[in-house]
């Protein structure tokens, strides 16, 4: 069946089953491949998307279900003149990703989570912040989520930390 929504601002229409993952509709029907499959079960976090400004984890999410709605993946966080988000300058400037598998997810989780409170607290981060990184850049993640708040400089946790 087709199944109409927008992504990143623009209409798409899928031909799915209404069960099918959102993030396979992501990835396989619309090649949108920053959003990333790692357990299939709301586990890990590596396929956040927005869903009507919703963090949502769309491995788990039936594309059915978002028919009608506003979807955002990474590619879509950026301005029409490609000037980055600012949470994307912050992970940049922190050098945060180490093989980068997980980090659309976690900067889906940190956009959504800025947009919610501000600048959050330690806890609010902690609270948040559930997706895994197999690497460990969880300092680096905390710096540059209070770097793009502008509560902290966005320097690499290595220089501060000495942490690799
Ligand atoms: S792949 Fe969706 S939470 Fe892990
Ligand atoms: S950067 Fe490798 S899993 Fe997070």
């Amino acid at each position: 069946m087709a199944i109409a929504f927008s992504v990143n601002g623009k209409p798409v229409s899928v031909e799915a089953d209404a069960d099918t993952p959102l993030l396979w509709a992501l990835r396989d029907d619309l090649g949108l491949t920053g959003t990333k499959f790692g357990c299939g079960i709301s586990a890990c976090g590596a396929c956040s998307v927005h869903v009507d400004g919703n963090l949502t984890r769309s491995c788990s999410v039936p594309v059915g279900e978002v028919a009608g709605k506003s979807v955002t993946t990474i590619e879509g966080l950026k301005a029409a003149d490609g000037t980055l988000h600012k949470v994307q300058q912050a992970w940049i400037e922190a050098q945060v990703p180490q093989c980068g598998y997980c980090q659309s997810g976690q900067i889906m989780a940190a956009v959504a989570l800025i947009e919610a409170v501000g600048t959050p607290s330690d806890e609010q981060i902690d609270e948040a912040m559930t997706n895994i990184c197999r690497c460990g850049t969880y300092p680096r993640i905390r710096k540059a989520i209070l770097a793009a708040t502008g509560a902290a400089a966005a320097v690499p946790a290595a220089a501060q930390t000495g942490d690799a």
